[in-house]
């Protein structure tokens, strides 16, 4: 067996999938793999899927049939390529997995990653297909290696890092709290550790991660919790990191001490994604969301209060059972209250096994999409007149990767928007003040004010 072998990780979904991937990497190099970005040079991939929507858990079968024929060629040539299926769709469907893809080698959920090893040796052992879908958070993040730049920890200057992980909150529609298990929240002290860690790679900017971040409470050692405001401010004092953002937060768990942050702690961007699916109280409640369309509301204010310029964005879903015409508009009518600056909606999509999907009064497909397109077309509306209001403010960016042209960077706006601007090459993962000069739909423009 060659000493070095090839990894090849697809990632599916959301950011904690992005920030997985690279664990992966991390427990599977001390065997000697290193990353390829092309799946036919790879001894190993691994799909780290989502099971969100079913949209994103189909396409993990479609790859799947490509991959085969991969492994197929390969073992006509005397080697092999082993196929592993993690994340959500493994936790939620791991023996499904195996039945429509019998030649998957592996199929491990999001908590057990970290006995990737065990599974490798047992495979080379040739005892069959390994199915891994147990629950425990606290002890994964125990035998977790620390993150390397190799594996992608720190992309440019930024870096993710999960520090709560799973939802206790049970939205009726959503698949989460099946796949990702009860909530965990990392201690503290390991928090900070891995963000001094990051930084110490070089990253600038730290993204706090959880399926519902801010209802992190860690056991610090003197036996006091943090939450998630806490932990923001001893990151912000201690790390040396200069930006700090958190997603994704509940609108209920959004306490003061966290909200008073956004007044106070100047490493903590103006920029929140605070997902509210619906402007409608009578489909929130059927969503078992926590909050009204006015607490939204008043959240909002408060927020903004707190911290005058503030950019939200947020998800929404169309089409939830039961939605009626004037339930829509509340969605509508709550948009144009609140204005956003970027935004995620969807379709309804049922998923088994959690209660929506069970409900009558399941929306027809085209009106989903005539909502959708409705709803999409207010949110464009926003988030383009956002980006045009950019036009001629000066903005710290921080530059992290090249842009389309030669010369050119992109960088994010504290806002998060994609900001290109043609800079010196060894601007490269620095934070360069510039004026913006114009705003398009989805990133503006920029101009270096001093190189
Ligand atoms: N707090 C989570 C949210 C998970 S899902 C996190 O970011 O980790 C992201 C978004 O997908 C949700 O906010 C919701 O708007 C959407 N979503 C979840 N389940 C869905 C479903 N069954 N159909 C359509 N959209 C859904
Ligand atoms: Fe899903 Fe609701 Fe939790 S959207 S991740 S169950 S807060």
């Amino acid at each position: 067996m060659a000493l070095t072998k090839k990894l090849h990780i697809k990632t599916y979904g959301c950011q904690m999938n992005v920030y997985d991937s690279g664990r992966m990497a991390d427990v599977l190099a001390p065997l000697g793999y290193t990353q390829t970005d092309a799946p036919d040079d790879a001894d190993m991939v691994i799909l780290n899927t989502c099971h969100i929507r079913e949209k994103a858990a189909e396409k993990v079968y479609s790859e799947l049939g490509r991959l085969n024929l991969l492994k197929r060629r390969r073992q006509k040539e005397g080697g092999d390529v082993v196929l592993a299926v993690a994340g959500c769709v493994a936790q939620a469907e791991g023996e499904e997995v195996l039945r429509r893809a019998p030649y998957v080698d592996m199929v491990f959920g999001p908590q057990a990653y970290h006995t990737l090893p065990e599974m490798v040796a047992r495979i080379s052992r040739a005892s069959g297909a390994q199915l891994n879908t147990d629950f425990p958070s606290e002890i994964k993040f125990d035998h977790l290696p620390e993150p390397t730049r190799a594996s992608g920890a720190v992309d440019g200057a930024s870096a993710f890092l999960t520090v709560q992980e799973g939802c206790d909150r049970f939205c009726a529609f959503c698949v989460v709290p099946y796949t990702r298990g009860a909530e965990y929240s990392r201690p503290p002290a390991a928090v900070l550790a891995e963000a001094q860690h990051l930084r110490d790679l070089g990253a600038r900017e730290v993204t706090l991660l959880g399926q519902n971040v801010n209802s992190y409470h860690g056991a610090a050692d003197d036996g006091s919790e943090w939450r998630l405001g806490r932990l923001i401010a001893e990151i912000a004092e201690h790390t040396g990191i200069e930006r700090i953002r958190y997603t994704t937060s509940y609108p209920a768990d959004m306490d003061d001490e966290l909200i008073a942050a956004h007044g106070r702690i100047e490493q903590l961007m103006p920029f929140l994604h605070l997902p509210v699916q619906s402007g409608s109280d009578r489909v929130l409640k059927a969503m078992n969301r926590r909050h009204g369309a006015d607490d939204y509301r008043r959240l909002v204010e408060r927020l903004r209060t707190a911290r005058t310029d503030i950019a939200l964005s947020s998800d929404f879903i169309v089409g939830f059972p039961g939605e009626t015409d004037s339930d829509f508009e509340a969605t509508l009518a709550l948009v144009r209250d609140v204005s956003f600056v970027q935004a995620y909606s969807f379709k309804y999509s049922p998923r088994p096994g959690t209660p929506a999907a069970e409900l009558d009064g399941q929306i027809e497909e085209k009106l989903k999409e005539q909502r959708l397109a409705r709803l999409q077309d207010l949110l464009n509306t926003q988030q383009r007149d956002f980006n045009e209001t950019c036009v001629g403010r000066t903005m710290d960016v921080l530059l992290d990767r090249p842009g389309r042209l030669p010369g050119q960077m992109v960088g994010r706006s504290p806002y998060m928007q994609p900001v290109h601007a043609s800079v010196p090459e060894n601007m490269m993962g620095q934070i360069a003040r510039l004026t913006i000069e114009a705003g398009h739909a989805n990133s503006l423009a920029g101009r270096i004010l001093c190189p």
